[in-house]
């Protein structure tokens, strides 16, 4: 099996570098696809869900090479619009070749991305986007068939707030015919670094931050090197593992502009921090407070891929907190794992109930990627020691988190 083992209660005091962001790299990679040349990626964190995104691009003709922590695409030559079925199944983010595939072949082909341990995670706004810009679809065996004549400007109004769909609006957009407007986008960081990198490549998207874009279609992209920024949730991950442990902690090029409602937590909790010349200096050894209520929303709310980390740590403050999960229907999926760890949370519909307490040492199951990493930060705080198991679902996100952890001071090792 294998594992992550956890060390408790040690005060982390270290310094840590924050990896490239798994969810600004993944909507990128997809749109080099764009460029019929060559794409260079400095920075690129290199995680499980990367290396097979790598994969499928691949499969799709284009050449990739790593040099270094920069990833280096070529897709001068691709060969199909056919992503590989159990490589798409693997990673539900393959969505967003849809738009690239799209406007670069005029035609897709991809599994139909199921449903995954924290939601049904429908497609419907993706389809109906595409559809607006010129696209049909079908489905059959569990394919999900796209096509098009020319991907064309339109209006394109989301009622609710998708990051993929986004994305894959904005990606079948940059290359078509005539100006797109997509009204009601997600505000997330990631839409606005895909954007920046496409502007980079040679695209001439406006309103970039907005819930309003402006795409004007251009013929083709150029060659460009973009650096991937680096990672809100893992920086966000690290600042709870300096908050449960009650240590301090300093990381190194956080995108501290992109983690205020994070920070914000944190204060509330008795986190103290300082942001100074690229670094940000943690100290929790106050850090034990509830926090009444916290709701997870779109940017710039509270992340959800930070809710089931974050109520590992509100699992052993001094006192009574609640978390809503607004964004995904069924994000609390950890709980019981925490639970067999003495945490004591009740959840009700979306709403988990938290008395703060103790949590003591023992072997845990890792389902998915930000659940198991809420597992790895709540050993950090248990008694005695931890093991979590499957450790691939955390490898999905983090580069390395037991070597990142140990860089701030936690005994933690893969097992
Ligand atoms: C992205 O997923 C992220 N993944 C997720 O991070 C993140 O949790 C999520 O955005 C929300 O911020 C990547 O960027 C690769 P959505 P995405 O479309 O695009 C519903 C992680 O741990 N919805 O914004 O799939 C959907 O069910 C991952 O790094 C529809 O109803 O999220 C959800 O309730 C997990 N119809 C809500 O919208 C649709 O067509 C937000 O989903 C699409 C989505």
């Amino acid at each position: 099996m294998k594992g992550i083992r956890i060390t408790g209660q040690i005060p982390l005091d270290g310094e840590v570098r924050i990896q490239g962001s798994k969810n600004a790299a993944l909507p990128v990679m997809a749109a080099a696809l764009l460029n019929r040349g060559t794409t260079v990626l400095k920075g690129c964190p290199r995680i499980s869900d990367v290396f097979l995104m790598e994969k499928i691009l691949r499969g799709l003709g284009a050449g990739t090479r790593w040099q270094g922590d920069s990833l280096e695409i070529c897709a001068d030559q691709i060969s199909s619009c056919e992503v590989e079925r159990e490589l798409g199944e693997k990673m539900r983010s393959s969505i967003v070749l849809l738009g690239s595939l799209l406007g670069r072949c005029r035609e897709a082909v991809l599994p139909f991305p199921g449903g995954c341990v924290i939601g049904a995670r429908p497609i419907d706004l993706h389809l109906s986007a595409l559809k607006t810009l010129g696209a049909e679809f079908a489905e059959k065996d569990g394919r999900l068939y796209g096509r098009t004549s020319q991907m064309k400007g339109g209006t394109v109004f989301f009622r609710k707030s998708s990051v993929g769909a986004t994305e894959n609006a904005v990606l079948a957009a940059v290359c078509g015919e005539g100006t797109t407007v997509i009204r009601g986008c997600s505000k997330e960081p990631e839409v606005g670094w895909l954007c920046c990198f496409l502007n980079q490549a040679g695209a001439r998207i406006s309103g970039i931050g907005t819930s309003c874009l402006v795409i004007r279609g251009v013929p083709r992209l150029h060659d460009t090197v973009f650096s991937i920024p680096s990672d809100r949730i893992t920086a966000g991950t690290y600042v709870c593992a300096s908050a449960i442990t009650r240590g301090k902690g300093i990381l190194v090029k956080p995108p501290v502009k992109e983690m205020k409602a994070m920070l914000t937590a944190y204060e509330k909790i008795g986190g103290q921090y300082v942001y100074n010349s690229g670094k940000l200096f943690l100290c929790s050894q106050k850090a034990s407070r509830p926090i009444h209520w916290l709701e997870t929303q779109i940017y710039p709310g509270f992340p959800t891929d930070l809710q089931s980390i974050f109520l590992a740590v509100l699992a052993c403050a001094q006192g009574n907190s609640q978390i809503k999960e607004s964004i995904f229907e069924d994000r609390f999926k950890v709980v019981p794992q925490l639970q067999k760890m003495g945490a004591q949370i009740e959840v009700e519909e979306q709403i988990a109930r938290i008395r703060g307490g103790k949590l003591r040492g023992t072997r845990v199951k890792a389902e998915e990627l930000r659940g198991g990493a809420a597992l790895v930060i709540a050993g950090l705080g248990a008694e005695g020691e931890t093991y979590v198991e499957n450790r691939e679902f955390v490898e999905r996100g983090y580069e390395d988190i037991c070597r990142d952890l140990n860089c701030l001071g936690a005994r933690v090792r893969k097992d």
